[in-house]
């Protein structure tokens, strides 16, 4: 959660601030605020609300060197004064991460008479570093994260040094690029990739300064480092095109691309595929695990890996499994699901499964990401960048990475031309799905007032239920749960009447008819329902408002189902007034606890 940017060059840098941290509001976007050097002083500017509210009010300030901030909020509510950058003596400094211990840090400095101004832990971050400086900004950073608990990624800027900005890195992902004559700081490439290609990853407990020329990199002990330059591949996916307003549809739309890539760059990179086979035969027993919808996506992995492997699998929260006592081993294969690879839940759980000796493999969008450090294989998806809070195409590309892996494990390397051309369909059946858009806008004009709506499915369907129903609480704010089908009747049919909808899936060809019956007690008890199909004879199941969905075979049903749940999710909160992109409360990278 939070963005942070940093800019030393020869452009303005309020432009490329502000540039950046809209392409970084994903990471959050209650408030936002800058600092630049002008010439003579430090000038800061912090404004509650989107960053758009803050370029009116940063409008017209000079300077080639600075900082700026887009924030979740975590400690104080938002306000202009918790916003970032934060200020004591000659710094400002933006952070992103949480200090656990700023309480202690708080009332320390308070004896030695310090003010505080917000309620943030990340002012106190910044007061520790001003009473820890005597001339030298790196020792005094050092010595003051040495005294800090907890998760951070900070650019700082010191009066003293009016063309410089300051980088330290624990466990919040922080990267900077590198230009010709300038640089860039951010949470994520994205924010400068229109700038430079080249960028250096920081390493957890890593302290750097940045100045037009390049980086200088040390250790908390000022120890220096060699650091490795990167290239990025970011394409245009972060930017709308100005027929599209929302990120959410264009992202729902960009479904079959994600899909044909993933799948094509996973049959032709060969050394993945030995990795894979290599890993899994030294591993008995697998764990799935991953929050929100990259969770969901590893209820779709179960039911892929248990159809067509023997496999010993189970699914796991990961901000459930951090805290238990797991049963893993050496035998067990941890495959860790994450969009951003920055999730500090999943992070946390792979670093506990590996210190007990687990394999690690990653599924993740984001090459460089935190997560990818831990991994003996990584499984990269390619949906591009996804910017809206609500995960729709690279959901799809991972659970096709679920179904990819089986494959090949199945299979073994090769993988017959019949199977691969069956999965390269998929991008074509994703786009028939996708001509349900009209038909789900339909639906949600007439079904946005409800109060309540539920998904039903089993098995496979089930899974999907769960991410049907996610997607539209995230961005409509209505009352949504998922449930196993045969489960109704134990309880939640209690909550049928006629002001319920129902939203059943049934597109496995063992359970699909014990859906339909649940869905009979739905209706006999006057709720509304909406029945996902992909077989023809359900068409005129009664009582029901049928989409016939394209038949692509049992496991491969997850893109024709999901999209049209995406669409229709998508028009509920258009419907109902809410910009999908950020829903409230939500952001897309949560990097915190
Ligand atoms: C947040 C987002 C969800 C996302 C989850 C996991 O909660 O709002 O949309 O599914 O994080 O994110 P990850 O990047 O790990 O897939």
């Amino acid at each position: 959660m939070c963005g942070i940017v940093g800019y030393i060059g020869k452009r303005k840098a309020v432009d490329v601030i502000i540039d950046g941290l809209k392409i970084l509001e994903y990471r959050g976007y209650d408030s936002a605020g800058l600092s630049v050097f002008d010439g003579k002083k430090i000038v800061t500017v912090k404004k509650k609300g989107f960053v758009g509210e803050l370029e009116k009010n940063a409008e017209g300030l000079q300077g080639f060197c600075g900082i700026g901030h887009t924030r979740w909020a975590t400690h104080g509510a938002p306000s202009d004064s918790n916003s970032h950058p934060h200020l004591s003596g000659k710094f400002a400094l933006v952070h992103n991460g949480i200090i656990e211990n700023f309480d202690d840090i708080k009332r320390q400095l308070k004896e030695k008479g310090k003010r505080f101004l917000t309620d943030t832990d990340s002012e106190a971050a910044v007061r520790l570093i001003d009473d820890m400086y005597e001339g030298d900004v790196l020792k005094a950073v050092c010595g003051a994260v040495k005294k800090m608990k907890g998760s951070f990624a900070f650019a700082i800027l010191c009066k003293d040094f009016p063309d410089k900005v300051f980088v330290v890195k624990k466990q919040s992902p922080l990267v900077v690029g590198l230009g010709e004559g300038e640089c860039f700081v951010a949470s994520d490439c994205m924010a400068f990739s229109k700038y430079t290609d080249k960028a250096v990853y920081l390493k957890d407990n890593e302290v750097g300064v940045v100045d037009k020329d390049g980086l200088s990199l040390f250790d908390f002990n000022l120890n220096k480092k060699n650091f490795r330059t990167e290239k990025t591949d970011i394409g245009d996916d972060y930017r709308l095109s100005e027929n599209c307003s929302s990120f959410m549809y264009k992202e729902i739309f960009e479904s079959p691309k994600a899909l044909q890539y993933t799948a094509a760059d996973f049959f032709a990179d060969t050394a993945t595929q030995k990795q894979v086979i290599d890993i899994f035969s030294k591993h008995d027993k697998v764990i799935m695990l991953g929050c929100g919808t990259a969770y969901n996506a590893c209820l779709v992995g179960k039911n892929v890996f248990e159809k067509m492997l023997d496999v010993d699998c189970e699914t796991e929260l990961a901000s459930e499994f951090r805290y238990k006592n797991p049963k893993v081993n050496s035998n067990t294969l941890v495959i860790a699901v994450s969009q951003s690879g920055e999730t500090a839940d999943t992070i946390a759980a792979v670093k506990l499964a590996k210190a007990k000796g687990a394999g690690i493999a990653v599924i993740t969008n984001v090459r460089h990401s935190s997560l990818t450090r831990f991994a003996d294989v990584v499984l990269h998806t390619k949906a591009g960048a996804e910017v809206a809070v609500a995960a729709t195409k690279s959901y799809l590309t991972q659970t096709l990475m679920f179904l990819l892996v089986a494959t090949l494990l199945r299979e073994g390397s090769k993988v017959s031309e019949e199977i691969k051309k069956q999965i390269l369909k998929l991008p074509q059946t994703a786009e028939q799905a996708l001509k349900f858009d009209a038909l789900m806008q339909k639906y949600a004009k007439k079904h946005c007032q409800k109060q309540s709506v539920f998904f039903i499915g089993r098995g496979m369907d089930y899974a999907l239920a769960a991410e049907g129903t996610l997607k539209l609480k995230e961005v409509s704010y209505i009352h949504s749960e998922g449930f196993a089908a045969g489960e109704l009747k134990h309880g939640t049919l209690a909550l049928i009447d006629k002001n319920a909808l129902v939203i059943a899936i049934a597109t496995q060809r063992n359970v699909a008819e014990k859906t339909v019956n649940a869905l009979h007690e739905v209706t006999a008890r006057g709720g509304k329902v909406i029945l996902l199909t992909c077989f023809e004879k359900l068409k005129d199941t009664k009582g029901a408002e049928v989409i016939l969905l394209p038949q692509t075979g049992g496991l491969l049903m997850t893109a024709p189902a999901i999209i049209p749940l995406q669409l229709f999710a998508y028009h509920m909160s258009v419907e109902r007034g809410i910009n999908p992109d950020k829903p409230r409360n939500l952001a897309k990278s949560v990097t915190v606890e």
